[in-house]
């Protein structure tokens, strides 16, 4: 249609006697008008020219597609001049579902204000935004699927680089999976942390404080009228959770990566502050530089970016679901998958102290983190466990950032210089997240499990040998947990199975791994028990804790899923030994004993206990997830996903240093 009746390009650089309409077409920008109806000039499909002309929808005729998407565009009333310049996407991650977001709207004009000062267009478009609170059955159940909507959406539309602004637990690492398997060029904004809030002249903030207060109520030295002022203060602005959660850790993270820049405070500054509207359009310059340079992240990110955030991840105490995130991240990598796994993350804790005292690990809050200076007071301590040719999205390396960004330390004596602990005096000596090595576990035989020893409340548990009392699910833990007939003592080991990636009642390894002390040992004083799951447990919760317990019990050959009441539990957190006393041969008649069971099939009352049978024929997303969701060793990413695809194992390789010892 477009090759006959298109006017050729003389005719439609003809001058006119129009004087306003001479003018523009005068201008450079009719004249780029021009060449993109000149049909002598074939459109390169796969256009790597950028703006407009890349990624065009396929009507079959490259010419016809630009014109029909500029006309489209025009209807929002750009010119060709606005047309012409770098095109910069905004993922605008709002909803109304979702507080940890609320100053998305500011965010995106203090972003569009930084790239249009520097000469660019930008174009802000909505993926799926995930609170926690408000995605049921859990948010990591849709964190695939943000990823998948974020790549797809990157892939789709004419960007030439993407803000990528998240905050809440699961959205970063959704936007940084999808933006690494999309390999635009991308830079991440954080919406920013919380204030905290004052309940009885203490100060208080979401999450730990709703947890630690929660259990008090259940022990019966809160009471509802506490427990509904509480309720007013825990989350007292918009912003995500004020402690060293899930979001904080990742926002960190994202700056020891490089994605987010080190010369203002990206990661700590808080949601309602100037600062967090400056850092916003600092980002929308840097994104405009990105434009020009093309940084990609599968370029920018490096084994050393990740080992990096790591010895960040174990600086801070930072949450265990960033484990999980950052597996499913790095197996995303073509060139990094499989290369770091989970015992990388435990070698580097080995040689790296905790230096930031914060909850859950500590006693302060993300603004006390913000005003000691943040990333750049903590990276400049860390700098000789750091690999400084990483680079970031400057294009410059982290070493050159910290050379020309320096942080004087602030006086040790104040409060303030309290919170990052110097490398010569730290807060705890290494390993604040432990993995348990899966060759001498028997109970995580393949993939290992986690636990974040530095939030132990009684670090005896650490090293401690108890009897099983196991909960099947969730739904039997409510039922029973609160029983004066349980059968439990301060010693038991709390254990509760079908919380993993597929489970039981909720996909998604739900936050219920903080198992609640039963309530007669609660009265009785009692804070921490040893427990073990193999779900995750929300980044401000505390406690002797073991997580991620790999394989999950929903799969027949887990031994977890084997595991009965009164079977002695030994925990080694310092020998990395998390085993069952049982033989080898006792596993193998429970597993096949239920197996056996699994085939007769179920009753009604237990038919969901069949889930991982039955999700062949499931349908729709729920289908989609159990069917292709891997373990949390892995990511808990969909194996289509992974850079080995379908067919590979998207697996990083744990190696054990002990060697199939078994049982002790
Ligand atoms: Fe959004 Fe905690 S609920 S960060």
């Amino acid at each position: 249609m477009a090759s006959t009746s298109a006017p050729s390009p003389s005719e439609a650089s003809a001058p006119t006697t129009d004087t306003h309409h001479t003018q523009s077409q005068n201008s450079p920008a009719l004249n780029n008008n021009n060449k993109d109806y000149d049909l002598s000039t074939p459109i390169d499909p796969n256009n790597s020219v950028g703006g407009l002309r890349q990624n065009l929808t396929s009507y079959g005729d490259a010419h016809f597609s630009l014109f029909m998407r500029k006309l489209f565009i025009k209807a929002m009333g750009y010119s060709e001049d606005a047309l012409s310049r770098p095109i910069i996407g905004i993922v605008n991650t709002y909803s109304s579902f979702n507080p940890c977001h609320a100053n998305m709207p500011q965010l995106m004009d203090a972003v569009k204000r930084g790239v249009q000062l520097n000469g660019g267009l930008a174009i802000d478009f909505p993926t799926i935004s995930l609170h926690e609170s408000f995605a049921s059955p859990t948010s990591m159940y849709l964190r695939n699927l943000m990823s998948m909507d974020t790549e797809e959406m990157i892939l789709a539309q004419p960007v030439d680089a993407v803000v990528l602004i998240g905050g809440c637990d699961k959205t970063t690492p959704a936007q940084l999976m999808g933006g690494i398997s999309a390999n635009k060029p991308i830079i991440h904004l954080v919406t920013g942390p919380m204030m905290p809030g004052s309940f009885q002249g203490t100060r208080v903030g979401a999450c730990t404080d709703c947890r630690n207060n929660w259990a008090k109520f259940r022990a019966g030295t809160l009471d509802m009228e506490d427990m509904a002022a509480l309720n007013e203060e825990l989350a007292p602005t918009s912003g995500t959770c004020g402690v060293m959660g899930t979001a904080s850790t990742m926002a960190c993270l994202l700056v020891a990566l490089g994605l987010m820049p080190l010369s203002l405070p990206s990661a700590t500054a808080p949601a309602v502050s100037s600062a967090r509207l400056r850092v916003a359009e600092h980002t929308g310059a840097l994104a405009v530089q990105l434009s020009q340079s093309q940084l990609k992240p599968q370029d920018l990110l490096t084994c050393e970016s990740f080992l990096n955030a790591i010895t960040v991840l174990q600086a801070i105490g930072g949450s265990t679901n960033a484990i999980v995130h950052l597996m499913a991240i790095i197996n995303r990598h073509p060139s990094l998958a499989g290369t770091i796994s989970l015992k990388t993350i435990d070698d580097i804790g080995r040689k790296t102290p905790l230096l930031v005292d914060l909850k859950p690990s500590g006693n302060n809050y993300m603004t006390d983190f913000h005003n000691a200076g943040g990333m750049l007071a903590l990276l400049h301590q860390l700098r000789p466990l750091l690999h400084l040719d990483a680079l970031t999205v400057t294009g410059r390396t982290l070493g050159e950032e910290l050379d020309s960004i320096p942080f004087r330390p602030l006086p040790s004596g104040t409060e303030l210089g309290q919170i990052i602990h110097p490398l010569s005096s730290p807060l705890y000596p290494s390993s604040s997240l432990i993995v348990f090595d899966p060759s001498i576990s028997n109970l995580c035989p393949l993939g290992g499990a986690v636990i974040k020893a530095s939030a132990s409340k009684y670090r005896r548990l650490l090293q401690h040998r108890g009897q099983a009392v196991v909960f099947h699910g969730p739904a039997d833990l409510a039922r029973r947990i609160d029983s004066p007939d349980l059968n439990v003592t301060p010693d038991s080991v709390l254990i509760l199975q079908h919380i993993g990636p597929v489970g039981l009642h909720s996909p998604g390894m739900p936050e219920a791994g903080m198992i609640p002390i039963p309530r007669k040992l609660a009265l009785q004083g009692v804070e921490d028990m040893l427990r073990i799951s193999d779900g995750r447990m929300s980044g401000t919760a505390g406690g002797t804790i073991v997580l991620h317990v790999s394989p999950e019990a929903a799969d027949p050959e887990s031994v977890l899923g084997v595991v009965r009441d009164g079977d002695w539990v030994v925990c080694d957190v310092e020998g990395r030994r998390l085993n069952v006393a049982l033989s080898g041969e006792e596993i193998e008649k429970r597993k096949r004993e239920r197996r056996e069971g699994m085939k007769k099939g179920f009753s009604k009352e237990e038919e969901e206990k069949g889930n991982w049978q039955k999700r062949e024929g499931m349908r729709g997303y729920r289908g989609l997830y159990m069917r292709e969701v891997n373990q949390a060793d892995e990511g808990a990413d969909f194996g289509f996903l992974t850079a080995a695809g379908p067919k590979g194992k998207g697996k990083g390789e744990v190696k054990g240093e002990g060697g199939g010892e078994g049982a002790k």
